[in-house]
């Protein structure tokens, strides 16, 4: 689907990838916003990165989140605090669409140091290529967002 609105943040493990990717957003999307350091050397905390980012996206209806840091783990486990939000991290095709057609998932987190930027543009595009199939994994995602109370 083109036109899709993204919300990109990295910490400084991700910088080199953000970079990337948002230039791959660029063409074919609406690159919403985009957080974190400018270098590797300038060090931050990658929830506070993955908090604000998602934030971003509770605020904007129908828009994406893409997070990267250095595995995608630490990015993908404090977005999935966040109520509303369904992070994903993926590292291969088939899983990036499932996570999109019955998950539902509103965040990728993508590791710069496990995927290079070939492999990670494939997988945003894939992404953001995939629609929720709805139906019977609807009533589940629903129940993903009341776990826990
Ligand atoms: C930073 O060194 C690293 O811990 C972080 O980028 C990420 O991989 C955490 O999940």
């Amino acid at each position: 689907m083109a036109d899709m609105r993204v919300h990109l943040g990295s910490d400084h493990a991700g910088v080199e990838l953000r970079r990337v990717l948002a230039e791959s957003i660029r063409a074919d999307h609406e690159l919403s916003s985009e957080i974190g350091p400018d270098r590797p050397e300038d060090s931050v905390d990658y929830p506070d990165v993955a908090t604000l980012v998602c934030e971003r996206v509770l605020a904007d209806p129908g828009s994406f989140g893409v997070l990267v840091c250095g595995t995608g783990q630490g990015m993908a486990m404090t977005a999935n605090k966040i109520a509303g939000i369904r992070a994903a991290v993926v590292l291969d095709g088939y899983s990036t669409r499932m996570a999109r057609e019955h998950n539902d998932a509103n965040v990728l987190c993508l590791g710069a140091r496990v995927a290079g930027p070939g492999l990670a543009n494939l997988l945003l595009s894939t992404f953001l290529a995939a629609e929720f199939a709805g139906g019977r994994h609807a009533r589940r995602v629903a129940k993903i967002d009341a776990a826990g109370g």
